[in-house]
């Protein structure tokens, strides 16, 4: 028998991009049987079609630097964006979908920002609107939570979303290296997007947890709701005195549950050795999620590079397939909604570390206890520098108890207005 044929609109045939034939060419056995369609790229939207020839032929896919030849042709059901950055990914994907084509896009910075409005767009057009490689990339994160975990109640989700950054963060704790050295290995190996800036200041894992926040919780929430720090600058000294007691330090996209409503935070956070987000080196993403159901669970592997990310948007364009063939396109992939509801600061609790200068003066350490007492914060751990720097000033490491967020803006307003004290670092310290 004769399979039907689905043929595909790629934007886009950069790293992932070309990672997409090479996959629907390379499984092409397997994925006739699951879908009984024999599925190919049409056509690609480049910007140079001389720089892609070589590809085109290998695959047989037909250039165009013109959107139209996409859009206006009705042999094409299935658009695949991968161009990135909201525009003219957004244009193209909207035009799309009011022509009834079905979408696929691995675009985190469009869905984060205008995800909403698509999946309304695709609804109001009958059409399908996958993203499964928008998040942690080869990870089949968002589909285990709309499916698999569907029956399950979520209270915390964990990722390590960004490669760049814990690969660089892992350099710094296996080879000491400098925050600026690693980062520059980092963006030889590719991994960093072409300004690292979204990376290294935690916009990129934030646009995850977005769309992670709105499949864990049904909730929509947006940027300014999500309290982000990146590594930017992170002194190697924190770094150090983490693995000291016992602690690695991680950029943590963290989304966490109290009741109906929800807390969002990314930021560099100590999380104990044993944990197994500590395990997690390199470029490698993982999700750890804390259900009722199945209790703790994590979700390992590699979150970029053109095989993996292919294989995630392969398997969007599949369920399509499937959809076309039993008649059920036009559901949304994540059908969960909860009214959308932000945790007070003084409902966020968490243990923090502080490290911070202290002149070498009598009573430092006393003025430093009268400033947690006065906010009720107690102390886990204290820790000095026995040697002092250049400046004869001391190097003190505090790990608070569990206090609020607000407890703890308090602290740092207090030593920030005490003299003799500099408040170097901030950060969250994952619970035990
Ligand atoms: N720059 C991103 C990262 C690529 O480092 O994780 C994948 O989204």
């Amino acid at each position: 028998m004769e399979e039907d044929k689905l043929k595909i609109g790629l934007l886009g045939l950069g790293v992932v991009g070309s990672g997409v034939p090479m996959i629907l060419k390379e499984h092409a056995e397997k994925i006739a049987q699951v879908t009984g369609m024999d599925i190919s790229v049409k056509t690609a939207l480049v910007r140079d079609e001389n720089e892609k020839a070589r590809q085109a032929e290998k695959f047989d896919i037909e250039l165009t630097t013109d959107i139209d030849d996409i859009l206006n042709d009705a042999e094409i059901q299935v658009v695949v964006e991968l161009m990135g950055k909201v525009e003219p990914a957004k244009t193209y994907i909207e035009e799309a979908l009011k022509r009834g084509k079905h979408v696929v896009t691995a675009n985190k910075d469009l869905l984060a920002q205008h995800g909403g409005k698509l999946v309304q767009l695709a609804q109001e057009n009958h059409c399908d609107l996958y993203y499964e490689a928008s998040v942690a990339g080869g990870i089949p994160i968002l589909r285990t939570i709309a499916n698999s975990l569907a029956a399950d109640n979520i209270n915390k989700i964990l990722g390590i979303v960004n490669g760049t950054t814990n690969y660089m963060l892992t350099k710094m704790v296996s080879e000491g290296l400098s925050y600026e050295t690693a980062l520059s290995q980092a963006q030889a190996l590719g991994f960093a997007e072409s300004d690292p800036t979204n990376d290294v200041d935690g916009i990129d894992a934030a646009y995850k947890m977005i769309i992670l926040s709105q499949f864990g919780f049904g909730m929509n929430i947006n940027l300014d709701m999500v309290t982000i720090k990146g590594i930017r600058g992170l002194p190697i000294e924190d770094v150090k005195m983490a693995a000291r007691l016992g602690y690695e330090i991680k950029l943590i996209g963290s989304a966490e549950k109290q009741g109906d409503s929800i807390y969002t935070e990314v930021g560099p956070m100590l999380v104990k050795r044993e944990h197994p987000l500590a395990a997690v080196r390199d470029e490698f993403n993982a999700v750890f999620i804390d259900s009722s159901g199945v209790g703790e669970s994590m979700y390992y592997g590699p979150g970029a590079g053109a095989k993996p990310t292919a294989t995630s948007v392969v398997s969007d364009i599949i369920t399509i397939a499937k959809n076309l063939r039993l008649g059920t396109t036009g559901h949304m992939f994540n059908s969960y909604k909860h009214k959308t509801k932000i945790t007070p600061d003084n409902q966020v609790m968490a243990k923090y570390y502080l490290s911070l200068e202290a002149a070498d003066q009598e009573g430092q350490f006393l003025k430093l206890a009268q400033i947690m007492t006065d906010a009720n914060v107690g102390f886990d751990q204290l820790v000095q520098n026995q040697e002092k720097n250049e400046s004869q000033t001391a190097r003190i490491v505090v790990i608070t108890h569990t206090v609020s967020k607000e407890q703890m803006a308090e602290v740092i307003k207090n030593i920030k207005a005490t003299s003799g004290f500099k408040l170097l670092n901030v950060m969250k310290v994952l619970g035990d």
